[in-house]
C-alpha cells in the first residue's frame, strides 16, 4: 500500500545548538510497529504553513534497541519555511503530519569496523548509525565530524559521552574549518591510510553537504575503497549531470496507468511533468517529499511500459531491478505504461 501520513504528537523538544533542535515523538500504541526504524533513515514530516502544504524530510537521530524512541533533528535553514516553523513555532503537545520511516541509509554488518564521515547536519542520521553499532556490534567506530565553528557542533555532548563509555572502541575526531580543518579529499586519504589493515574491512559512510561529500568519496576512491563499502546519504539533488530531457511526447507515449490504494487512474501526461507531477495534478495524492530524486518518499513500480529516470541518488540497485523507479524524477518512454504505489 501506498505510504500515508499519521497525526503524531511532540513529546519533547531538545535545542541542540543556536539553530537546530531535535523532535521527539509520542507514538500511539496502535502504529508502533509501522513506525520501527532502521538507524540511518529518515521520517517525512507535512505541516501546512501560510496556507500551504510543505513537506520535507529529516532524517532520525535517535537509535536504541529497546524502545525504539523516535526522534528527528533539523537545522534552521535561512529562508526555509518547514525548518523555520519547526526550529521557531512547533511546541511540546503540537500535531505534525508524519510519514513512516524510509531510506536506504543503513547499517547491516554491525560487527565490521565502521567509519563515519559527517559534516554539519549530516551528523544526524550518522549518529543513529553509530549508536546502532555500539549498542550492538563489537567493532571499532571512528567518526570524522567536520563543521564551521565549535558552537555548530550538534549532539556535541552526546558525542562526549558516548567517547567515555565506549573508549577502547569509539574514536571521534572534529574538524574546524575556522581553525583551517577541512574534510577534504587529501585529508580523507590520509585518514584512511592511519586505519591500517580495517581500511579494507570497514564500512565507510558518509553524509553532509554535496561539496563535501564528492570530496571525500574522492578521497575514499583514491584510496583505492570499494564501490560497495562506501554508503552515501544527500540531504539534496547533486546537480544534475545532463539536463533532464522531454522525454513526454505527443500521441500515447504520454498516456498511463497509475494505481494506488488499490484504485486505477489514467492520466494523460502534460509535456515536461514527472510522473509524480502527473499524479499530483488529477489529485490522487500519491507520497512524496523532496521531489529531486533523493529521498525515495515517492517511490513506485513500473508494472508495464518502459520509464525513464534521471539523476537517481536514492534508489539502490536492487530495487532499480526490481522495476522500483523514483516517481518525481521518472517519464514515460513507451506507449502502455502503467506503474503502482502499491508495490513493496
Ligand atoms: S519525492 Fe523524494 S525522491 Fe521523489
Amino acid at each position: 500500500m501506498a505510504s500515508h501520513f499519521h497525526h503524531l504528537t511532540v513529546k519533547e523538544i531538545k535545542k541542540e545548538t543556536l539553530n537546530t533542535v531535535s523532535i521527539i515523538f509520542n507514538i500511539p500504541e496502535t502504529i508502533t510497529s509501522e513506525f520501527k526504524y532502521e538507524a540511518g533513515q529518515y521520517l517525512t514530516l507535512k505541516a501546512t504553513i501560510n496556507g500551504e502544504d510543505i513537506r520535507r524530510s529529516y532524517s532520525i537521530s535517535s537509535y536504541t534497541s529497546t524502545d525504539q524512541e523516535l526522534q528527528v533533528s533539523c537545522k534552521m535553514i535561512e529562508g526555509g519555511r518547514m525548518s523555520t516553523f519547526l526550529f521557531k513555532e512547533l511546541g511540546v503537545d503540537d500535531t505534525l503530519e508524519v510519514m513512516a520511516p524510509m531510506g536506504n541509509f543503513t547499517l547491516d554488518a554491525v560487527n565490521k569496523p565502521l567509519v563515519l564521515f559527517a559534516a554539519g547536519s549530516g551528523i544526524t542520521p550518522i549518529i543513529s548509525i553509530l549508536k546502532k553499532a555500539l549498542t550492538e556490534g563489537n567493532n571499532t567506530v571512528n567518526l570524522y565530524y567536520g563543521n564551521r565553528a565549535e558552537e555548530e557542533v550538534i549532539f556535541k555532548s552526546e558525542l562526549t559521552e558516548l567517547r567515555e563509555k565506549y573508549t577502547d572502541r569509539l574514536l571521534v575526531q572534529h574538524f574546524l574549518s575556522s581553525n583551517g580543518e577541512r574534510l577534504d579529499s587529501n585529508r580523507t586519504q590520509s585518514l584512511v591510510s592511519g586505519l591500517g589493515d580495517a581500511k579494507s574491512t570497514s564500512n565507510y559512510f558518509v553524509c553532509g553537504p554535496e561539496g563535501m561529500i564528492s570530496a571525500v568519496k574522492s578521497g575514499l576512491e583514491t584510496s583505492s575503497i570499494n564501490a560497495n563499502q562506501i554508503n552515501i546519504e544527500y540531504f539534496a539533488s547533486p546537480k544534475a549531470e545532463k539536463a533532464i530531457s522531454e522525454t513526454v511526447v505527443s500521441g500515447k507515449v504520454g498516456d498511463i496507468i497509475a494505481e494506488i490504494d488499490g484504485e486505477v487512474h489514467n492520466i494523460t501526461m502534460e509535456s515536461g511533468e514527472s510522473i509524480l507531477d502527473a499524479a499530483n495534478r488529477i489529485g490522487i495524492d500519491p507520497p512524496f517529499s523532496c521531489q529531486s530524486g533523493v529521498c525515495t518518499t515517492c517511490k513506485c513500480k513500473v508494472m508495464s511500459g518502459t520509464v525513464e529516470m534521471e539523476n537517481n541518488f536514492g534508489l539502490g540497485e536492487d530495487e532499480e531491478e526490481e522495476g522500483f523507479v523514483l516517481a518525481c524524477i521518472s517519464k514515460p518512454t513507451s506507449a502502455g505504461v502503467k506503474v503502482s504505489w502499491d508495490e513493496d
